[in-house]
């Protein structure tokens, strides 16, 4: 397995076939896990109609193909794929993502000066019509990395980049707190414009077939996520939310549009503001 040098970027790799950096949504051999908890509601029915789709898998654990959490997005990238989609997945930990300075530049030019693999990770989001987010419980919150990935979205949430794209999220815990991980992650897509189609999470400290039973629902997930890109899923309440979100983000944008250039720019250009 090839481990990439931390400091250069990993995308050409990934765009060869070095395994460790991407691998389509296949499982892994199966372990052990417990305590199951989850929030998908009921899978709608099945349409037999192809669309062609693509849904990204970002997941968030350091320890590559033998993480537990990788096997939960491996699995809703399985169930999407049953439902016609193409997937891809990206472990966060061969990439190399700097920490946001809070320069402000994303906000006034759309640009960020660090250079690094963030800017490649987020055109495969854009690209993307759904993305599954993974990361296990650590302290009661997603791993570093991830957040790292989310400080950088900060202008990507003012100027909503994700609307129209759907997501969900899993995550594993060893003993608690694997849905609040994912509700943590849900409302983060949910933030970024998306809407979040459910999640799971289980902890696999004491019951050694609760993986088992995740992963089954994390195929459901998936295709209930290809589904909802399809339309065959309505979300008015996350609807109505993204209404106000834009509502909010252009008045506040208006407020500093001589710094805020840029997103001032961008939404006079989507039609939200009038000049
Ligand atoms: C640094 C660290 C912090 C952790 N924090 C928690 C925690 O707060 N609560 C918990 O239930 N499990 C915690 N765990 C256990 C992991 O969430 C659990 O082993 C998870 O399944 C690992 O997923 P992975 O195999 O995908 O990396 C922690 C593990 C590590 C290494």
């Amino acid at each position: 397995m090839t481990i990439p040098d931390k400091k250069s970027s990993v995308f050409p790799h990934a765009l060869g076939n070095d395994g460790h950096i991407f691998f389509r949504g296949r499982g892994l051999p199966d372990a052990l896990l417990v305590n199951l908890s989850i929030l998908l509601s009921n899978p709608g029915s099945r349409s037999n109609d192809v669309v062609s789709m693509k849904i990204l898998g970002i997941n968030a654990s350091p320890k590559g193909k033998e993480s537990q959490t990788l096997r939960l997005v491996n699995s809703v990238l399985r169930g999407a794929e049953s439902e016609g989609a193409e997937t891809e997945i990206i472990d966060l930990y061969s990439l190399h993502i700097e920490y946001c300075t809070a320069c402000g530049e994303c906000y006034a030019t759309g640009e960020c000066p660090l250079v690094d693999d963030y800017p490649e990770l987020f055109d495969r989001m854009i690209d993307a019509d759904a993305i599954v987010l993974g990361s296990p419980n650590y302290i009661d919150s997603i791993t570093a990395p991830l957040k790292a990935v989310f400080d950088r979205m900060a202008d990507a949430i003012h100027c909503q980049m994700l609307s129209g794209k759907y997501g969900c999220s899993v995550c594993t815990a060893g003993g608690s707190g694997q849905m609040e991980v994912v509700k943590y992650m849900n409302q983060v897509l949910t933030s970024l414009g998306a809407t979040a189609v459910g999640g799971v999470g289980v902890a696999i400290g004491r019951d050694l077939s609760a993986i088992v039973q995740a992963e089954k629902d994390a195929f459901s997930l998936g295709q209930r996520l290809a589904q909802s890109v399809r339309g065959e899923h309505r979300y008015p309440e996350q609807d109505e939310i993204h209404r106000q979100r834009r509502e909010y983000f252009c008045r506040l944008i208006t407020l500093n549009k001589t710094r805020w250039a840029h997103e001032y720019d961008w939404w006079v250009e989507k039609g939200e503001i009038r000049r």
